[in-house]
Order: structure tokens, then C-alpha cells, then sequence
């Protein structure tokens, strides 16, 4: 039996069984490479999820989380530290379109809760919004095929029937609205609305971008009718996209902003953001969490952050996305129906559904990517992924497309 086997017995042993057994068992990273128990090398195309994104054991991740472990590794939100501060003073700045961003940073107005994850994000984003809206408002409008986590709140909000019938009622009113169908989203919002949840793009749908004008026509709606926008950025955000957040080039500001995912790089951390009067609509007593605002998660973020302006990771996201989706783009095969995406958050979106079939040859192939639809493979790599890497899985996926056909 390999060491892999090996683990995956003992996992299926061990663990609910609710992510059935994962194929690869993964030991080690470096950049954007990651080798498996049996000592099998992978090129990562998916970042666990749109979350290493510098890779494995980057230098400044590793430096700022060894540091700050060995000062001080929780605080709880007993007390304050200053790495918190100093990560939401960034987050607010980054939203408030410093740049060069000030020292000291100066944020616009706006506040920041922490979390630990992103359904714990939005969360904090819905009890937010039910605290500003008040009874009188209790519904909150949400798209159709849309993904905001697995909790009870996250997942009332999230449209896709199959996963969230099995656990309800929630006891939250959530009005369902067909994903990039303005007029319809218009119709939705009322004066009974307290927020609209959208996501800037469909990750989990298979990374379906908002259609152009979408999210300002939300915004309009919900300034008509009183309503709070509320932009899930926690697949999309923090360069994603090769901007900092998806919303800034759809020229849309939320009320309510959530993160998680790439902002920690692989350390767990989520943060919800009230912009403007939001950033007030929590009264002490009102939420928390022991965990938020970690200062080895902070100082990870703070890494991320940092490393991101330092060497030009948004420019380097465009450039090597647009190389990546113009190299798959030109790929002829039955299978192939084209690319959708922006900057290093893409779909090869495939003519049936065998996109199960394209992941595990593709494995076979030493590359992790993920079948996220049917027929849609998804790559979110680490965003410091090179044209020399993304090229290699360009000229390797005919072979592996070749495989799944045969
Ligand atoms: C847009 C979006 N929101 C929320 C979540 C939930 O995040 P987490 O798995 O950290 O709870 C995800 C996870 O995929 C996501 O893509």
C-alpha cells in the first residue's frame, strides 16, 4: 500500500465522511509546486481553493507568521493587538483607493470584524445587516447559483437548492434572484429589503463573471430603495482578479464587504467590512469571535498584503491570466467550448460533462485543478504563477483532454 493509500485509509477511518476521501495527500509546497505522500510532484492550479496565493512556504509568510508566533500567537478579543489594527487601517486604505497606500495609513470610513473563514465573514455580514435594516426589513435578496458558505446564515443565502434543502428552514427571509438578470434584480429589491448579497463573480458556479453594468444596476436598486449592497469578495478579492477586489473595476462600492481566502495565503482568516455608516451598525455586545483577529493569521495577511504591492502581483496577474486564457483559448478540441475568467481566476468551460474525467487526468498529468461544474474546470492559482508554468499546463492539456476523450 503507498503512504497515500495508507493516509486515506485512516482518513476515511477518522474523518465524517463529508468530503468522501481526497485523491492526493499533500505534504510539502514550494511556490507553486506541492509534492504528494508518496513524493509525486504537482504543479498547483488551484491554491486550495483560491487561497495560497504566494504559493507554499513563500519567505514572507513564513518570516512574518515564525515572528509573530514567537511573540504572542492569541490574544482573543479580550485584547487588542497591534497587528489587527494595523491589518484593518490596510484593508480600509486598499478600499478607500490609497495609492501608494499612506504611513501611516490613513482609512476612509469604514470598520472592519474579523473572522476566521469566510462563511464565518458572511455571517457576520447578514447579522450586520439585520442589525441595520431592523424588523421592518427582514428580507435579504440573493442570486440564483450563487455560494456564500455552509453555516446556517451563509447557506440560506447561498442559491443552489441541492446542498441547502437538506438543512433547513434557516429563519432568515431570502428572496432568490436568476444570477446577472438586472431587471430582475431591480424587481427584488423593495422596501421590505434589508441586502442584497451578490458575489462579483460565480466561483463555485464555475467562475461565471457578473455580466458588464450588473452590479452597478444592484446598486442602484438597493440606493432606490434603502437596501445595503452587500459584495461577497471572498473568492474574488485581494487580487483575484488583478485588482485588488473585483468590485473596484466594476466600479461599484458595496456597503458591506467580505473576505477571507487569499488574504491569509493559506492561514485562516475572514473579515467582514462595513463601509461608510455600516462600519457602525455593530453596538459592543453585538458579535464576536475568540479567534478574529488571530495576530499569526494578521501577520500573514499583513505578508500577503505586502508582498502583493512589493512585487507587482496585480500587474503580474493580468499579464500571466490573459497569457493563460489566450494559450487555453487556442486550443482546438471537441471538448474544449472556450475560457471564461479574469486574471488568475479562470474556467476551461468543456462541451460535456467530464470534468471530473479532465481533473483526475490532469492529476495523472501533475497538475491540481478542479472540476467545479460539470463541464467546467477551474484554475486559481497562486497568483505569483509564471508564463513558464502556465504555459506547461496549456501545452499538457491537449494530452490530458486526448486521455479523457479516449
Ligand atoms: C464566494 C464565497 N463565499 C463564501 C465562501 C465560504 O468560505 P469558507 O469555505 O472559508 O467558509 C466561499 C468558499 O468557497 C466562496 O467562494
Amino acid at each position: 500500500m503507498s503512504e497515500t493509500e495508507a493516509l486515506q485509509k485512516r482518513f476515511a477511518a477518522a474523518l465524517m465522511p463529508n468530503y468522501g476521501v481526497p485523491p492526493v495527500a499533500i505534504s510539502r509546497g514550494q511556490g507553486c509546486r506541492v509534492w504528494d505522500a508518496d513524493g509525486r510532484e504537482y504543479l498547483d492550479l488551484i491554491a486550495g481553493i483560491a487561497v495560497s496565493s504566494l504559493g507554499h512556504a513563500h519567505p514572507a509568510i513564513v518570516e512574518a507568521v515564525s515572528r509573530q508566533v514567537a511573540e504572542v500567537a492569541h490574544t482573543s478579543n479580550l485584547f487588542l493587538h497591534e497587528r489587527e489594527v494595523e491589518l484593518a487601517e490596510r484593508v480600509l486604505c486598499l478600499l478607500g483607493g490609497d495609492d501608494p497606500p499612506q504611513t501611516p495609513p490613513v482609512p476612509p470610513g469604514g470598520r472592519v470584524f474579523f473572522a476566521n473563514s469566510g462563511a464565518e465573514a458572511n455571517e457576520a455580514a447578514v447579522k450586520l445587516v439585520r442589525r441595520i435594516a431592523g424588523p421592518g426589513r427582514p428580507v435579504i435578496v440573493a442570486a440564483e447559483r450563487s455560494f456564500h458558505g455552509r453555516t446556517m446564515g451563509a447557506l440560506a443565502l447561498t442559491g443552489k437548492e441541492s446542498i441547502r434543502a437538506p438543512f433547513g428552514p434557516f429563519g432568515l427571509t431570502v428572496r432568490f434572484v436568476p444570477y446577472g438578470d438586472a431587471r430582475a434584480l431591480r424587481a427584488a429589491v423593495g422596501s421590505d429589503t434589508a441586502a442584497v448579497f451578490l458575489e462579483p463573480g460565480l466561483g463555485e458556479s464555475g467562475v461565471v463573471p457578473a455580466p458588464e453594468g450588473y452590479l452597478r444596476a444592484a446598486r442602484e436598486a438597493c440606493d432606490q430603495a434603502g437596501a445595503l449592497l452587500v459584495l461577497d469578495e471572498i473568492q474574488s478579492g485581494i487580487g483575484r482578479t488583478g485588482a485588488w477586489f473585483a468590485h473596484q473595476t466594476a466600479g461599484v462600492r458595496p456597503d458591506v464587504l467580505t473576505l477571507a481566502k487569499g488574504l491569509g495565503g493559506g492561514l485562516p482568516i475572514g473579515l467582514c467590512v462595513g463601509l461608510g455608516a455600516a462600519g457602525g451598525g455593530f453596538a459592543k455586545g453585538d458579535h464576536g469571535s475568540t479567534f478574529g483577529g488571530n495576530p499569526v493569521a494578521c501577520a500573514a495577511a499583513l505578508a500577503v498584503l505586502d508582498t502583493i504591492e512589493r512585487d507587482g502581483l496585480l500587474a503580474h496577474v493580468t499579464a500571466v491570466g490573459e497569457h493563460l486564457a489566450a494559450g487555453l483559448g487556442g486550443i482546438s478540441h471537441p471538448l474544449v467550448a472556450g475560457v471564461r475568467g479574469t486574471g488568475l481566476w479562470r474556467a476551461v468551460v468543456l462541451t460535456a460533462a467530464v470534468a471530473a474525467e479532465v481533473e483526475a487526468a490532469a492529476r495523472r498529468a501533475g497538475f491540481l485543478v478542479n472540476a467545479v461544474q460539470p463541464d467546467a474546470v477551474r484554475l486559481a492559482p497562486p497568483l505569483i504563477l509564471s508564463i513558464a508554468e502556465a504555459d506547461q499546463f496549456t501545452a499538457a492539456l491537449p494530452g490530458i483532454l486526448a486521455e479523457v476523450s479516449s
